[in-house]
């Protein structure tokens, strides 16, 4: 939907002004802040602009603006008068260079509104801290020099305010003062600047020609720019409405503790990033589907009637249930998304660019994962808008990435709920933030099934049978005798009693699978309904023996993910590819040899050993007897064998 462009040159911002000084006039001590940044290149004026609204809102205090005064002649670019610039170029080396170069934000208000600005530096290098800014921001300020119109950066920025989900843009056009007030360049900036942003999707768009440095149209109506019906910068910032989505949006509270000082106290701790909650509401934790009634609302000045986005509380709840840091709590008829595989806009941050298939630690709300970038679906030159194809991301690039997490995460979409659809990647092992990330939309069809909660659980089923469940992941070249291990270790465990099941490639792809073929996208799938189904093996609490080629790292990664840690024990049947193909027990790897199989793997499609295999059966030097005899053992250790008369059994519900 294009935005609502406020039309020039008397824009509709202006109605409410009108009416301000009656009832809204009454409401503005509600209106609480506004949050803003203002973004531009470095000689766009943006900090004189920055300056003079503190200046005029009587904020700069007397002893600074001596300093001020003091430093406009040492350092200053405007002879006499004061440098506004500055005030806001905090730091020393900073003014000497005449740039900014990280976020500062000033707090000011007027009579109507507090404000929050935020002040980013406009070099291309700085991208993260605009991002930095902008995703608090209600409104972006983009500021223009009148003298050179619309530039890349001008695109940048809108780019970055649009994908960091700042509804509102006012265009600075600034220095008019260098244009003689020109009301006709004024309008063609604006139109060209339309032409790029109209469509993008902002709530409004409102173009203010201005002169920061005279302060003309910032605080005070501008004489030499009568022409202009519209509203100065402080008037509308005071003015625009913004919608309160957190407030409005549905109810969501990340755990990020379980409070229980006693037997008698339990409850869960945490801000609500979204939404509101009461007493006698039914909420669930969004992944597991347990839920119950609001009990109470418990914070340090007492319960509470209501709590809102913001609140920092304590949800006690009727019954007890099971949840802990990183679960989300939700009202039962309006849950997050749930799902392990997204698309994400990511604005990479280090100078080691992202890898495809790397894992990193992802961070979103209190939920921490392991993650890795699956594809590039394609990278975005934020200075022409133009999609590129891609394998990295580079330091201060932008990418919209398909997403695999080892865990299921519990979400909103960015543009739906700011706090519930951003993350970060962290580098596992230096633990740098590499990367800032905004979800769009989960790649799994069934995102809005969610669980129900059975009381017969995984420990029940397992218990009852005298063993843990496990999945037996047998990986390895095609002939490496993975089936023909399994199917001696499936015999061994039927002779103990043991409750198993046998998943195995040729099999599964005669029947479930047998739409797939051998592309890496139909293996990917293949191992992901294997993995599902294996996951609902282990959830009826049996040992399931699965023997698949599964090629590749992520997609075993990602099986693992599924269950619970200790459940999935990857077993690689080692067997160079000479000795598994002089074996070639089917003729395969000689079809594949003479070209008549495609995607033979290890022929022409890749086969990605384990790291670090829960077990390695070199089959060059032993029976495939003695490597199941060694799974078996393997399993005696591990515990997941245990007699019926082990004390640790727990049959209760
Ligand atoms: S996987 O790569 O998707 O895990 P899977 O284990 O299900 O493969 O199937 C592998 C079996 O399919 C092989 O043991 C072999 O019998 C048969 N097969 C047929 N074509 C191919 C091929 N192009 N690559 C590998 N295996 C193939």
């Amino acid at each position: 939907m294009p935005a609502k462009v406020t039309p020039f040159p008397r824009p509709v911002i202006n109605a409410p002004m009108a009416e301000a000084t009656s009832v809204r006039d009454l409401a503005s001590a509600e209106k609480g802040v506004l949050r803003f940044l203002t973004c531009g290149s470095v000689d766009d004026g943006k900090s004189t602009l920055i300056g003079r609204l503190l200046y005029d809102t009587k904020l700069i205090f007397e002893d600074q603006l001596a300093a001020l005064k003091r430093d406009s002649v040492r350092h200053g670019t405007q002879g006499e008068d004061i440098d506004f610039a500055l005030l806001l170029d905090g730091l020393e080396a900073e003014r000497e260079q005449g740039i900014t170069i990280d976020v500062a934000y000033r707090f000011f208000s007027t009579d109507k509104r507090k404000f929050i600005v935020a002040d980013t530096p406009g070099h291309e290098q700085y991208t993260r801290n605009m991002a930095t800014g902008a995703s608090t921001a209600d409104v972006a300020v983009i500021l223009i020099d009148a003298r050179k119109g619309v530039l890349v950066q001008t695109k940048r920025h809108t780019y970055i305010a649009n994908l960091l989900g700042v509804r509102h843009i006012v265009l600075a056009v600034n220095k008019m003062d260098l244009v003689d007030y020109s009301r006709s360049r004024f309008h063609e900036i604006v139109a060209s600047y339309l032409a790029i942003a109209e469509n993008l999707g902002f709530d409004s768009i409102t173009p203010i020609p201005m002169s920061a440095l005279k302060g003309e149209n910032v605080t005070r109506p501008s004489e030499a720019m009568s022409w202009h019906g519209g509203p100065t910068l402080l008037e509308h910032l005071e003015n625009i409405e913004i919608a309160d989505t957190r407030e409005a949006g549905p109810f969501r509270m990340p755990v990020q503790w379980v409070n229980r000082p006693n037997l008698d106290f339990r409850g869960f701790s945490g801000t609500i990033t979204s939404g509101s909650v009461r007493p006698g509401d039914d909420v669930v934790v969004a992944k597991s589907g347990k839920g119950s009634k609001v009990k109470a609302l418990v914070t340090a000045d007492g319960d509470l009637p209501i709590a809102h986005a913001g609140d920092a509380i304590t949800l006690v709840l009727e019954d007890e249930i099971d949840a802990s840091r990183g679960d989300v709590f939700s009202l039962r008829d309006s849950r997050p998304e749930i799902s392990n595989q997204f698309a994400a806009n990511i604005l990479w941050m280090h100078e080691e660019e992202l890898t495809t298939g790397r894992p990193y630690i992802l961070k979103v709300g209190a939920q921490t994962v392991q993650a890795s970038v699956t594809s590039i679906r394609h990278k975005v030159d934020i200075n022409t808008l133009d999609k590129t194809a891609g394998h990295a991301l580079g330091l201060n690039e932008i990418g919209v990435c398909n997403i695999t997490t080892n865990q299921q995460i519990a979400f909103d979409p960015y543009r739906s709920i700011k706090d519930a659809g951003a993350f970060i990647l962290i580098d596992r092992f230096t633990n740098q933030t590499v990367g800032a990330g905004m979800i769009e939309f989960s790649l799994m069809r069934a995102t809005n099934v969610h669980r129900h909660a059975m009381d017969v659980s995984k420990a029940v089923r397992s218990n009852l049978k005298g063993h843990k469940p496990a999945i037996l992941w047998f990986t390895g070249l095609s002939g490496a005798g993975k089936s023909t291990i399994a199917n001696l270790v499936e015999r061994k465990l039927a002779g103990f009693g043991v409750h198993t099941y046998s998943l195995d490639g040729d099999n599964i792809r005669q029947g479930l699978n047998k739409d797939l073929g051998f592309t890496d996208a139909d293996r990917v799938e293949n191992i992901r309904r294997i993995g599902e189904v294996a996951k609902l093996f282990v959830d009826a609490g049996l040992i399931v023996t699965a023997s698949f080629i599964s090629p590749f790292r992520a997609e075993r990664d990602t099986v693992r993910g599924l269950v619970d840690k200790g459940e999935f024990i990857e077993i690689f049947v080692d067997a160079p590819l000479e000795i598994a193909e002089k074996r070639d027990p089917k003729g395969l790897y000689k079809k594949a040899r003479a070209g008549q199989i495609r995607n033979f793997t290890g022929i022409d499609s890749p086969y990605e050993p384990p790291f670090s295999p829960d077990l390695r059966l070199d089959t060059a030097s032993a029976s495939a007897e003695a490597l199941a005899e060694m799974v078996v053992e393997h399993l005696r250790k591990t515990g997941i064998l245990v007699t019926a008369s082990d004390e640790s059994l727990d049959f209760s519900i």
